[in-house]
């Protein structure tokens, strides 16, 4: 039963941490792999292909017991079976959180509600897939009998990141025929730029919009309108062939002019950040083909999977988001560093941005009081080896705490025997430096390595669409498992709305400039002074 009193400081597990965490000053990880000749393999786990190591950790035995008690104390597995059975979690917006079902198979499914939402899906998927097909395989045709050799996905936030990150992460499947475009920024830069590269006779726009209503997204799909009415004299193009909509709002496409069967619907209880699964995937099957992105579906099913029915100390989302409390919670990180080593991946961190800090960013617990602790952390990270030529240094000798996870695939057929020996040594040479630490020579302190800093070591077999997938939907479970303990909503983002409604206000024509802050006003008179 869910306890609707509870906050995570109120468990004796979170008092005990709190205990630990000031008497357990001077662990070093290097000892406690001393002390525990087994730790490496009992804090490792396989889900799937997927291979954690969080061995070098800064958590004793103690500590880790109290994490795993947190979490039994905390309301997380009634939680998770509301999120699975699509109770109205996201209490806020009163909507279901299932993006877990897009990737469900029947016989997951318990109840005859959730059989006819996934015919609904699977009927969703299937436009998804033939529309994928007809662009691959040259029979969608532009509007002067063409087929399709750009596409171009125009979308923000959820609608760019997953697809994008998607399609640069599978590219070794890409179809090299069709080249995809992702184009979010409202910086008229990128779109103008990138249509002047392109043949509009033989460009496909996809606007990717849960809401069809974004700002940047039409004010983008409007340029794109233009550009085919001045090159090819194509009025009202989003009737034409050239236009699709991937939306939750097909009222809102429909009135924009799209036609009936180019708009591939999803279901609003799919969050913009959790919908690459969606038909907002659109461009990821155009890029590597149905069956692979059914795969990426499949691999994230496993995880789902997984964290269904893996105990609470064998789960490997439950594992990496209690490291993060402890971090976060107890030993005071204020960031968490993401570091794949391949460049395939370098939009991840990214992704996972928006994944973990729109989610999890939040202060108002789900009974509305205001939360007195530490919730989503800053996410931030780039490509290794990149990275240890940038700001490595900070890790390495910087004054702060921040525990990593570092990501690989243990084999990558793209690349050859020398160069990824070289590139997973390097990544293991880096967690296991961070660890150890070095003693600085006589007289040359400025050549201390302190050491002890985590870790965290994610392999992949391989880089394929299934274990990107299931890697994906590790993550999304993580970011859920740390707003459960921390009891807040992690499927809304009313953090936006402020910011979005102030640049609505200052772009009004009939701005009242003595309502402005003084730093503001002063920033128009500069700007007036040089426009
Ligand atoms: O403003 C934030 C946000 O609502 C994200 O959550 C979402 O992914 C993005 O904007 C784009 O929204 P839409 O898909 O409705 O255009």
């Amino acid at each position: 039963m869910s306890n609707t009193n509870y906050s995570p400081t109120d468990t004796v597990a979170w008092r005990n941490l709190k205990h630990l965490s000031q008497v357990e000053t001077d662990t070093r990880i290097t000892e406690l792999f001393d002390a525990e000749v087994d730790r490496a393999q009992r804090m490792s786990l396989h889900a799937g292909e997927l291979f954690l190591d969080y061995s070098k950790n800064l958590v004793s035995q103690n500590v880790w017991q109290e994490l795993i008690a947190l979490a039994n104390e905390s309301n997380l597995l009634t939680h998770r079976d509301a999120m699975f059975c699509g109770d109205p979690i996201n209490h806020t917006e009163n909507r279901a959180v299932l993006h877990a079902a897009l990737r469900s198979e029947p016989s997951d499914l318990k109840t005859s509600e959730a059989q006819d939402r996934n015919a609904i899906i699977k009927k969703q998927l299937e436009q998804v897939r033939q529309l994928s097909e007809k662009v691959r395989n040259g029979s969608w045709h532009g509007s002067t009998g063409k087929s399709i050799t750009d596409v171009v996905n125009i979308g923000i936030g959820g609608s760019d990141l997953g697809p994008k990150l998607a399609c640069s992460a599978l590219s070794e499947f890409s179809l090299s025929s069709i080249n995809i475009h992702f184009i979010a920024n409202v910086d008229g830069a990128e779109i103008l730029t990138t249509l002047a590269k392109l043949d509009p006779e033989t460009t496909l726009v996809a606007i990717a919009s849960k809401t069809f209503t974004t700002q940047e997204t039409l004010l983008n799909a409007k340029t794109a309108l233009d550009w085919f009415e001045e090159t090819l004299g194509l009025k009202n193009a989003q009737t034409s062939v050239h236009f699709i909509a991937l939306t939750a709002s097909p009222s809102n496409a429909l009135a924009y002019g799209i036609s009936q069967s180019q708009i591939l619907e999803f279901a609003e209880w799919v969050g913009g950040r959790y919908s690459l699964w969606s038909s907002i995937g659109l461009s990821i099957a155009i890029s590597i083909g149905f069956s692979r992105f059914s795969e990426m579906l499949a691999g994230a099913r496993e995880m789902d999977l997984h964290f269904q029915n893996a105990p609470i100390d064998q789960n490997m989302p439950v594992i990496m988001a209690l490291l993060g409390i402890w971090y976060g919670n107890f030993l005071g990180a204020q960031s968490t560093a993401v570091i794949p080593y391949c460049e395939r991946m370098q939009l991840l961190p990214s992704y996972l941005q928006q994944l973990d800090m729109e989610s999890n960013g939040k202060a108002t617990s789900l009974e509305g009081q205001t939360i007195t602790y530490n919730t989503g952390a800053i996410v931030w990270g780039q490509t290794g080896t990149n990275g240890q030529h940038a700001f490595f240094q900070l890790l390495h000798q910087g004054t702060r705490l921040v525990p990593i996870d570092f990501i690989a695939a243990v084999k990558d057929s793209l690349s050859n025997n020398e160069h990824h020996r070289v590139l997973i040594g390097n990544m293991l040479g880096q967690s296991s430096a961070l660890m150890k630490g070095q003693s600085a020579p006589e007289g040359q302190p400025h050549r201390h390595y302190a050491g002890n800093k985590p870790s965290n070591t994610l392999l992949m077999n391989s880089l394929s669409a299934k274990n990107f997938g299931a890697l994906i939907a590790l993550y999304e479970h993580k970011v859920f498992v740390q707003g459960s303990i921390w009891n807040i909503n992690s499927f809304d983002q009313w953090g936006v709305e402020l910011g979005k409604n102030m640049a609505n206000k200052l772009l009004d024509p009939d701005l009242d400039y003595g309502s402005l802050d003084a730093s503001t006003k002063n920033l128009f008179k500069h700007m007036n002074k040089i426009t």
